[in-house]
C-alpha cells in the first residue's frame, strides 16, 4: 500500500498534509512518498530471495533523477528504453553496469553512448538490431552481453494499447524462430549472447499469463543449452498490475508472483531480472489539482479542475479509472456528488472521469488523482501552453520540489523565429 493517508481529516504525503505543498507549489503537481518507493522496490527484492536477481526498475513509468536516486540507492537497476533514459539514469548515478537497454529501435547512436558509458546488457528485439549492434561493439573494441527479447506468443489479459506480447506486436522476435536467431547471434562479432528476455505486457492483474510465459522461457533455456549457448540470465520483464480502485480490485502481489518465477525458472541456474515499473511507481504518487468550477450541466455536473489531460493522460489514452479523492476528508454521513470531472483543455477527451461519485467539492478545493506515480509526469505535454506541472519528492516531514514548473516565460521563450520573420 501507500503512504498518502488522511490524519486528523486531512490528506497526507508521509508526514506532511497535501494542501501545505499545494500552497508553497500551486497546483496542479505531483507528488512522490520516498517510503512507499522504497517499500514497493523491497516487495519485489524480497520476493526473488534466494534468487541471484537484480530489480531493474522500468524508469520510463516515472523517470524523475531523484526517484531514481532513492530506488538506486535501495539496491534497484534501471531499464531505459532510450539514450535519454540512459544518461538520465546516469546522472542520478546509476552505475553502467546496472543499466539494462530494452526498446524496439535502439538506433547505432545510442548503442555507441551506452558502450562507452558502460551497459549491463542489451535486449536485443531483431535481427536488423543485431547486425548494427555487432558493428557498433565491434568498432569500439568491445563485446557486449545481449539477451534476445523473444515473443512468447501468449495473451496478457491487457488493454490492447500496452499489451506486447502477442505476435500480431511489434516487440521481440517470434519465439518460434528463437533458435536460429541465437545461432545468428553467437556468429557476429562484439556481441556474447548470455541470455533470454521477456515482457508480455502491462498492468497484468492475473498471473497466468506470467505463468505460461515463463513456461516457454523455461522450455527455450533447455534448448538453447542443447544448442551449444551459454544461458546464464533471464530477464522476465515487468507488467505486474495495480489496484487503481481501491474498492474492488486485488491484483496479484509480489511475493506471488515471486514464487511463480522461482517455480518455472528457479530450477535452470540463471541470474533473474525483472523490470517492474507501475508496481513501484504508480501507487507511490498522486497528482493534486484545484477545482476552479463546478458548472451545472443540462443533466450533469461538470467538475472544472485545473490538471488537465496534458498532465495526465492516462485516462483520455486508455479509459483508465484513477481513484480521485478530496483533500479534506468528507464528514461522516456528508451527500456525496456525482460529476463529469473534466480539465481546460480544449477537447471533450480531456475527461477524467464521467459520472464519478465522490465527496461534494467547491471552487479552491483541493483533490487528489490516487495512483498517479507511474506514467503521469512522464507522459506529460505542453499542450494549450500549459507548462509541465512540477513534482515534489517527499520524505517523512520534509518535501522538496525535485523539478519545478516552469515560468510561462521560460516556456516561450524555447521557440526561435527563423531570421527572415
Ligand atoms: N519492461 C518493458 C520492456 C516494458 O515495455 C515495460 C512497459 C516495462 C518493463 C514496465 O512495465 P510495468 O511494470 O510498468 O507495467 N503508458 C502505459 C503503460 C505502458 C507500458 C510500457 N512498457 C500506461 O499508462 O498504462
Amino acid at each position: 500500500l501507500d503512504h498518502f493517508l488522511y490524519r486528523n481529516g486531512v490528506l497526507h504525503a508521509e508526514d506532511v498534509p497535501v494542501a501545505e505543498i499545494a500552497a508553497a507549489v500551486g497546483t496542479p503537481f505531483y507528488v512522490y512518498s520516498t517510503a512507499t518507493l522504497q517499500r514497493h522496490f523491497k516487495l519485489f527484492d524480497d520476493a526473488l530471495e534466494g534468487l541471484d536477481h537484480l530489480v531493474c526498475f522500468a524508469m520510463k513509468s516515472l523517470s524523475n533523477q531523484a526517484v531514481l536516486k532513492v530506488l538506486a540507492d535501495a539496491g534497484a537497476g534501471m531499464d531505459v528504453v532510450s539514450v535519454g533514459e540512459y544518461m538520465r539514469a546516469k546522472a542520478a548515478g546509476v552505475p553502467g553496469e546496472k543499466i539494462v537497454f530494452s526498446g524496439v529501435g535502439k538506433t547505432a547512436e545510442e548503442m555507441r553512448i551506452a558502450l562507452e558509458g558502460g551497459i549491463r546488457q542489451f535486449n536485443v528485439e531483431s535481427e536488423p538490431e543485431m547486425l548494427v549492434l555487432s558493428r557498433v561493439a565491434s568498432e569500439l573494441g568491445v563485446v557486449t552481453p545481449i539477451t534476445v527479447r523473444v515473443n512468447p506468443d501468449v495473451d496478457a489479459k491487457t488493454h490492447a494499447k500496452i499489451a506486447t506480447g502477442k505476435s500480431e506486436n511489434k516487440f521481440g522476435i517470434p519465439i518460434s524462430r528463437a533458435r536460429e536467431v541465437y545461432a545468428m547471434a553467437a556468429e557476429l562479432p562484439g556481441l556474447k549472447v548470455i541470455g533470454i528476455d521477456v515482457h508480455i505486457g502491462s498492468q497484468l492483474t492475473e498471473l497466468e499469463p506470467f505463468e505460461l510465459a515463463y513456461q516457454k522461457v523455461a522450455e527455450l533455456t533447455e534448448v538453447l543449452r542443447a544448442d551449444g549457448h551459454e544461458i546464464t540470465r533471464l530477464d522476465l520483464g515487468g507488467g505486474l498490475g495495480i489496484p487503481y480502485a481501491r474498492s474492488n480490485e486485488a491484483p496479484p502481489l509480489p511475493m506471488d508472483y515471486g514464487a511463480l518465477i522461482k517455480r518455472t525458472v528457479g530450477h535452470l541456474g540463471c541470474e533473474v531480472e525483472i523490470e517492474p515499473g507501475r508496481l513501484i511507481s504508480g501507487n507511490a504518487g498522486l497528482m493534486v489539482s484545484k477545482v476552479i468550477y463546478v458548472k451545472e450541466g443540462e443533466d450533469r455536473k461538470f467538475l472544472i479542475i485545473d490538471g488537465a489531460m496534458n498532465d495526465l493522460i492516462r485516462p483520455a489514452m486508455y479509459e483508465a479509472h484513477h481513484d480521485i479523492v478530496p483533500v479534506v476528508e468528507p464528514e461522516v454521513g456528508a451527500e456525496p456528488a456525482t460529476y463529469d470531472i473534466v480539465g481546460p483543455v480544449c477537447e471533450s477527451g480531456d475527461t477524467f472521469a464521467k459520472g464519478r461519485t465522490m465527496a461534494a467539492v467547491e471552487s479552491d478545493d483541493l483533490i487528489a488523482f490516487r495512483s498517479a506515480g507511474a506514467y503521469g509526469a512522464v507522459m506529460a505535454s505542453e499542450y494549450n501552453s500549459r507548462p509541465l506541472i512540477p513534482e515534489v519528492l517527499v520524505h517523512g516531514d520534509q518535501f522538496a520540489v525535485i523539478r519545478p514548473r516552469p515560468t510561462f516565460d521560460e516556456m516561450i521563450a524555447r521557440d526561435t523565429l527563423p531570421e527572415w520573420l
